[in-house]
C-alpha cells in the first residue's frame, strides 16, 4: 500500500507555485457546512486544513498511501480532520460524501473512466466533485523522462515499466461528468506561468513529483545515473534565459451530482 520515493521536502521547494492551483480548485467548491469532505492524495495534510475550513465541514478525510508524506500530516489532525494511508482506487468512506476533492493526485492512477465513476458513487445527491490534474505531459521535462526510463540500463532495471499519461482531455472529463450523471459542471483547461531562477530549476521540479515514479524503481546508484543522463538530454532543449519560462498546463474540473 505504501509507496516509496514521495520526498515532502523536495515537493515543497515550489510551494507557492504548487499551491495556486490548490487554492484555485477550492474557489470552485461551494461549502457545505456540517458535511462530510475527503480529500484523496492529500499528501502533507497541509492543505487539508484549509479544505475543511472552507467547506465548514463536520469531517474532513485525508487519505494517501505515502508514509513520508502522511508522517508530516500529525500537526494537522483534530477538529473534525482525520488522515488514513489508503490507495485512491480502493479507498470506500465510511458514508456518502458532501464532497470529493483531490489536487494534482489523480494523474497517477490509470483508468479514470472507472476511476471517475467510482468517486461519483461516493457522493451523496447534491454533492460535489472537485479534481486538479497536471496535463503537461507534453512538454519536455515530461517526455524526456519518459524517454530517458526506456533507455538502457534503466529500462531492464525498471523490468520495462511504462508510466503511461491516465490523463485525458478536457472534453473528455466534460463527457464523463455528464454521462456519470453530474447536473452542474466546469471544466477548464488552465496555464499555470512560473518564472523559475534558470533552466536547471526544472529539473528540481520534476524530482518532486514525476519522477519519484523511477526513483522509487531504481537503484539509488542508477537512479544518479537516470538524472544525469536526464539532465543531459533535457538541458539542450531548454532556453538559457533566466528566469526560465516554465509553463503548466493543468485541468480543474468541478461538478455537482
Ligand atoms: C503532488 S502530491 C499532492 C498533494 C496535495 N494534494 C497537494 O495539493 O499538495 C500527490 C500526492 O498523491 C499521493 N498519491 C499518488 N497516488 C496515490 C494513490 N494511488 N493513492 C493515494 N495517494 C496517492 C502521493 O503520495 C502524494 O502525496
Amino acid at each position: 500500500m505504501t509507496e516509496g520515493a514521495w520526498n515532502p521536502d523536495q515537493y515543497q521547494r515550489f510551494r507557492a507555485e504548487r499551491s495556486k492551483p490548490f487554492f484555485d480548485l477550492l474557489a470552485m467548491v461551494a461549502p457545505c457546512p456540517g458535511g462530510q469532505v475527503a480529500d484523496l492524495g492529500c499528501g502533507t495534510g497541509e492543505l487539508t486544513t484549509a479544505l475543511h475550513r472552507h467547506t465548514g465541514a463536520a469531517g474532513t478525510v485525508g487519505i494517501d498511501n505515502s508514509e513520508t508524506m502522511l508522517a508530516r500530516s500529525a500537526p494537522y489532525a483534530g477538529g473534525g480532520i482525520r488522515f488514513e494511508l489508503a490507495g485512491i482506487a480502493t479507498f470506500e468512506p465510511r458514508e456518502p460524501l458532501d464532497v470529493v476533492f483531490s489536487n494534482a493526485a489523480l494523474h497517477w492512477i490509470r483508468g479514470h473512466r472507472e476511476l471517475f465513476a467510482r468517486l461519483a458513487g461516493m457522493l451523496k445527491t447534491g454533492g460535489q466533485l472537485a479534481v486538479q490534474v497536471p496535463a503537461n505531459h507534453g512538454h519536455p521535462s515530461h517526455t524526456i523522462a519518459d524517454e530517458v526510463a526506456r533507455e538502457e540500463p534503466f529500462a531492464s532495471a525498471m523490468g520495462g515499466y511504462e508510466r503511461g499519461v491516465p490523463v485525458e482531455e478536457p472534453e473528455w472529463y466534460a463527457e464523463t461528468l455528464d454521462e456519470l450523471g453530474f447536473r452542474e459542471q466546469s471544466v477548464r483547461l488552465q496555464v499555470y506561468v512560473h518564472h523559475l531562477p534558470s533552466r536547471t530549476e526544472v529539473i528540481e521540479w520534476t524530482r518532486g513529483t514525476l519522477l519519484t515514479d523511477y526513483e522509487k524503481r531504481l537503484s539509488p546508484a542508477l537512479f544518479e545515473a537516470y538524472l544525469a543522463r536526464y539532465r543531459e538530454r533535457l538541458l539542450p532543449l531548454l532556453s538559457e534565459a533566466e528566469p526560465y519560462f516554465y509553463p503548466f498546463k493543468r485541468i480543474l474540473m468541478w461538478a455537482r451530482k
